[in-house]
């Protein structure tokens, strides 16, 4: 199969990231399936598309015609093998857990054609685990996107022990085609490669609400108008070419700027902060969650979703014109 030849697409889940990425399928001329577990998921999958490119509209990516031709060619069922029977490719986005992604896969690879892909949009999971459950384990693989799909265009490509070659090519190709921008990684790792590192940033950000440094909202102000502007253009290694005269060299090896983070002089909060157990880490994002409903207590989180869409795309926009 050559990414040119993919025509039909299956959506296995069509929550918030597969609802996202049947909006890019389908903007892309696809034909695309999803499927969910009920008709009332279905129900949330049907609200979002049409808010979606209603935003792609106002941003002037899309015609009006061609976002209503775009959602005519969006079917959802609750029937897998009907969902998956003519897909030419699968693009799963099911709940984040091993047992039911492998119950997924089991599925899968009963009702579809042995050389479709069926690649998973999980953040963290590892391949191997889930394609071992198939009999066709090569044609399985990562391709984790960010949030929403059909606007940011990053897409981690991460095999599993026994997935092909040509299925990592495949899949890189065919998400080059949908305008996305794949990076394949080497190896596989828990969180693949970025949230192998967000989440770093996250048990650190509630670490510093729950030992009272500053509140969600602060902490979200402080890193928008502060590294979030410089990671939206730069990576944090070319970043750090320019945070001193000897670039990364200068900043990491030679420890000339962030020795202050090395040195052995805990501030007063980090002495007396209880200990990282489980308990202490879920009730410092319990913590962070409650400030974060109290900040948007009464705001119109599909407003605000959609204000976010045009932004990102105003953003993009910027980007890819330099
Ligand atoms: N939300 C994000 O920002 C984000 C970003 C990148 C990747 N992901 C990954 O995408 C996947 C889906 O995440 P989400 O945020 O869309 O979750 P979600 O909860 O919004 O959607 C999951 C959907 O799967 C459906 N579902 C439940 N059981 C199922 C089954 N057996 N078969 C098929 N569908 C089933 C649910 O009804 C729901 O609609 C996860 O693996 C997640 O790690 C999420």
């Amino acid at each position: 199969m050559k990414p040119d030849e993919i025509k039909n697409v299956a959506c296995v889940g069509g929550g918030t990231v597969g609802a996202s990425w049947a909006v890019l399928f389908a903007q892309h001329g696809l034909h695309v399936t999803i499927y969910d577990v009920s008709d009332d998921a279905l129900g949330l999958a049907n609200a979002e598309l049409p808010r979606a490119y209603a935003a792609l509209v106002d941003a002037g990516v899309m015609t009006e015609a061609a976002a209503t031709a775009a959602l005519d060619r969006i079917t959802t069922t609750t029937d897998l093998a009907q969902a998956v029977r003519d897909a030419d490719y699968v693009q799963e986005s099911g709940p984040e857990r091993y047992r039911i992604k492998r119950q997924i896969y089991r599925d899968l690879d009963r009702h579809t054609r042995p050389e479709v892909v069926l690649a998973s949009s999980t953040s963290a999971m590892l391949m191997t685990e889930i394609q071992s459950a198939t009999t066709h384990p090569e044609r399985c693989v990562v391709a984790h996107p960010y949030n929403p799909p059909h606007i940011v265009p990053g897409v981690e490509i991460v095999p599993g022990e026994a997935t092909s070659a040509e299925t990592v090519a495949l899949t890189r190709d065919f998400m080059a085609r949908m305008g996305r921008t794949p990076v394949v990684a080497r190896k596989e790792c828990r969180g693949h490669i970025v949230n192998h590192m967000q989440a770093v940033l996250y048990r650190e950000a509630m670490w510093l609400v729950g030992n009272g440094v500053a509140t969600a909202a602060e902490i979200d102000l402080a890193f928008r108008k502060g590294p979030g502007l410089r990671l939206a253009l730069m990576g944090p290694f070319m970043v750090g070419m320019f945070t001193s005269p000897g670039g990364l060299q200068d900043t990491m090896v030679d420890r000339k700027l962030d020795h202050s983070l090395e040195d052995d002089i805990p501030s007063r909060v980090e002495r007396e902060a209880p200990p990282r157990t489980p308990e202490n880490a879920r009730q410092w994002a319990k913590i962070s969650a409650e400030q974060m409903e109290a900040e948007l207590a009464g705001a119109d989180m599909e407003q605000i979703k959609t204000w976010r869409d045009l932004q990102l795309l105003k953003m993009l926009q910027l980007l890819e014109g330099d």
